[in-house]
């Protein structure tokens, strides 16, 4: 059976590229193998990330990441039980929550600004759904 969890979470420290690169290191390390895929979306202060694959596995990471303490106030946003991946090209795909995106913030929220504690599910859906279509496009962003 194939869930999907959504949450967001608060960084401990500023988000660095090298904590990013660190972070999709492990899941290109650990994903595949657990059949585990996603996207993961930041700025320096919050990450938001959608965990797909099967149940037990989802709730293992899930449980694995509450523990890290380079992230805090983890805030699950939505979970459901799916048939289909949104996200199956990516163990782990990485979005910016730059500039050219605050077109979509806005989109799916009341301003510009990346704050996902205060969407709805449905909005953080359209989002995430949106910024992967734009990664598919985009090679290595922050670490090229
Ligand atoms: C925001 C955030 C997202 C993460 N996402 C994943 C992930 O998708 N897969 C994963 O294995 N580890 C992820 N991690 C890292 C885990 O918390 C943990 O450090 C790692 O799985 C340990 O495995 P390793 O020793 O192979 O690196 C994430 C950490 C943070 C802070």
């Amino acid at each position: 059976m194939l869930v999907r969890l959504t949450y967001a979470s608060r960084a401990s420290h500023s988000v660095s590229a090298e904590l990013i690169r660190d972070i999709l290191d492990s899941s290109q390390r650990n994903n595949p193998g657990k059949g585990l895929t996603g996207i993961l979306c930041c700025n320096a202060d919050v990450f938001l990330q959608a965990l797909e694959g099967p149940r037990s596995e989802v709730n293992a990471l899930y449980n694995r990441l509450a523990d890290d303490s380079r992230h805090k106030d983890l805030t699950i946003l939505d979970y459901a039980e799916i048939s289909v991946r949104r996200y199956s090209s990516w163990s782990m795909g990485w979005a910016g929550a730059k500039q050219v995106n605050r077109e979509l913030f806005l989109k799916y929220s009341s301003s510009d600004r990346f704050d996902p504690f205060h969407m709805t599910a449905e909005q953080i859906n359209g989002l995430l759904l949106e910024l992967g279509e734009t990664l598919s496009a985009i090679k290595s962003p922050v670490l090229g």
